[in-house]
């Protein structure tokens, strides 16, 4: 693997009340311009693992172990310190993105404030990038820009929060179950421009999906998760057809069978090999 972005170890976040960590000895590693999955059932803590990353876990959640990102441990930041990476270094587009926008202010402003905020350009320069990833993500620009949140659907807010994160050009972005608001061709078109804005930036890409398809296609490893753990990780053709452990099995064949089909997950196995 080429030179690490983010390394996790050994990562434990718990709640006092709970006699089970929510996650438990988590080891993860991302390296730049790397494309890494997170797959796992609902529940098991991907959206923890990434919150954890950005510290943005409730406040009642104890954390221990180490969070190293371009080799500094983001668990003994500040609050402030870790504000200055939040958007800028990494990037997140959270699984419920309604909350990427302030309901009362309008989208393009919100977009060019968050790009000044953290790079130094006027006014005009800021407009025009604002501009051009809201064109990327397939959406009205102009109209957009000028819509408030609630103006708009579901799925173009989803892709309007993509465009923000994008244009801040991060060296890591984390992208928790971003098509599930989508219907499938726009989420095909956002997870393109992803791609290929990894290709031009050489950013890294953490993605929590529940899409095995797209993993399998899109990502260089994969990361197995069940309650907390990551219990297997490999390459999508290691995950997909040599997986050893028991869970990965079920996980691959769950999303493989379809009801009442007999041998559908060899069939589809095929399949997906073909991909
Ligand atoms: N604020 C909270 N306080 C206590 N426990 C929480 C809190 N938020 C989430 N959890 C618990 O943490 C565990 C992991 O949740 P998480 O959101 O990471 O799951 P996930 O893998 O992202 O699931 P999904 O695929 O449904 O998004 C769950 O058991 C959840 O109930
Ligand atoms: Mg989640």
């Amino acid at each position: 693997m080429s030179e690490p972005l983010l390394t996790i170890e050994e990562l434990v976040v718990e709640t006092h009340n709970e006699s089970k960590a929510i996650i438990s000895r988590l080891n993860l590693q991302i390296a730049k311009g790397e494309m890494i999955g997170l797959i796992g059932e609902s529940g098991c803590g991907k959206s923890m693992t990434a919150r954890a990353i950005l510290n943005l876990l409730p406040g009642q959640m104890n954390v221990k172990g180490k969070i190293l990102y371009k080799n500094r441990n983001l668990l003994g930041l500040s609050h402030q310190e870790h504000r200055k990476l939040l958007g800028k270094e990494i990037g997140i587009i959270f699984q419920d993105y309604r909350g990427s926008f302030t309901p009362f202010i309008r989208i393009g402003k919100q977009i060019m404030e968050t790009i000044q905020a953290h790079h130094s350009l006027s006014k005009k320069e800021a407009r025009k990038i604002a501009l051009d990833v809201l064109t990327e993500m397939g959406l009205e620009a102009e109209r957009v820009y000028r819509s408030y949140p609630f103006q708009l659907s579901g799925g173009q807010v989803q892709r309007a929060a993509i465009a923000m994160s994008l244009a801040l050009k991060p060296s890591l972005l984390i992208c928790d179950e971003v098509t599930t608001a989508l219907d499938v061709m726009s989420g095909e078109k956002v997870l393109d421009y992803i791609e290929k804005m990894r290709k031009e930036t050489g950013c890294a890409v953490m993605m929590i999906t529940h899409d095995l398809t797209q993993a399998y296609k899109r990502t260089d490893r994969i990361y197995v998760m069940e309650h907390g753990e990551i219990v297997e990780s490999g390459t999508p053709e290691v995950i997909r057809c040599h997986h050893q452990h028991p869970y990965t099995k079920k996980l691959c064949g769950c999303v493989l069978a379809l009801p009442g089909e007999k041998n559908v997950v060899e069939s589809n196995r095929e399949k997906v090999m073909s991909i």
